[in-house]
């Protein structure tokens, strides 16, 4: 796999590989979730990038960017087999030069539930990501669907300023016992680890739910709060939402309706995320 740190390196190294090409941005610390956004990339274009960069722009002041894990021999190790072609690691300074002073934000939709919890994730995101968008100028770019809101804010973005991308949706990928995969999850503890798993049992119960009939959305709020809280974990927000506007939504007639459950919580120190159709 050929790495390069600079956006000029990018643009030259582009010009000699076919086209499909498909971007899979990262922060590095890779599991099986990137991994299965790298292998969408693989089977559908001719070409694979990737990028590492943990962004310094989407993590608020008192959050985890000085603990963020990363091990770049790994990561390039997991590239390398699944047959990236083109991996762009920047120095922050190649991202964010002196006087750069340019931000991308979205509105609405960067506004609840993450927005709300972490004011300026979404300005960092769509700003890093928008710059990725423009210096690879990708026909597709892989998200996961665990982050079901940056993947709207970024289609959002992508579609508003006619970038040009399709950006594909990769279903989440869990352990067996149904945690949700997630760069963080490396920092639980044994005992955190099993309280983790309250997201999953919070979403799942309001799966459940819904499956029986129950059309009452703040009933599935209620119990996916119960549950996670039973299990030890700190809610931070739970939602039943338009999977497209992510606008809460206070009745489910329609057995068949599209609706999303979107839950965060605390478990020690570490906050995940996670969500399900229901
Ligand atoms: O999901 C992530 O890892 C990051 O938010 C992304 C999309 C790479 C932007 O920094």
């Amino acid at each position: 796999v050929k790495v390069v740190a600079t956006a000029r390196e990018v643009r030259a190294e582009l010009a000699a590989f076919k086209r499909p090409q498909g971007l899979v941005p990262t922060m590095g610390a890779l599991h099986a979730g990137h991994v299965a956004l790298l292998r969408a990339a693989r089977t559908d274009c001719e070409l694979v990038t990737a990028s590492i960069f943990v962004n310094p722009a989407q993590f608020g002041p008192g959050e985890d960017l000085a603990t963020y894990p990363g091990d770049r021999e790994h990561d390039l190790d997991v590239m390398e087999r699944e047959g990236v072609d083109l991996v762009f690691a920047p120095a922050t300074s190649e991202i964010y030069p002196e006087h750069f002073d340019t931000t991308v934000s979205v509105g609405r939709l960067s506004r609840r539930l993450e927005g709300e919890s972490r004011p300026g994730h979404f300005q960092g995101v769509a700003t890093a990501v928008c710059k990725l968008l423009a210096i690879f100028r990708p026909d597709r770019a892989y998200f996961g669907e665990k982050d079901a809101q940056q993947l709207l804010v970024v289609g959002r973005m992508n579609a508003d300023l006619g970038l040009g991308a399709e950006i594909v949706a990769v279903p989440t990928v869990r352990e067996p016992d149904g945690l949700a995969l997630s760069s963080r999850n490396a920092g639980l503890t044994g005992e955190e680890r099993v309280a983790a798993l309250g997201l999953h049992a919070g979403l799942a119960r309001a799966v459940k739910l819904r499956r029986e009939g129950e059309g009452d959305a703040e009933v599935l709020r209620e119990a996916m709060r119960a549950e996670m809280g039973e299990r030890g974990v700190r809610v931070d927000y739970v939602s039943v939402a338009d999977p497209k506007t992510l606008d809460e939504l206070s009745e489910l007639t329609d057995i068949s309706g599209p609706a999303l459950a979107l839950v965060a919580g605390f478990v020690g120190k570490t906050r995940l995320i996670d969500n399900m159709a229901l």
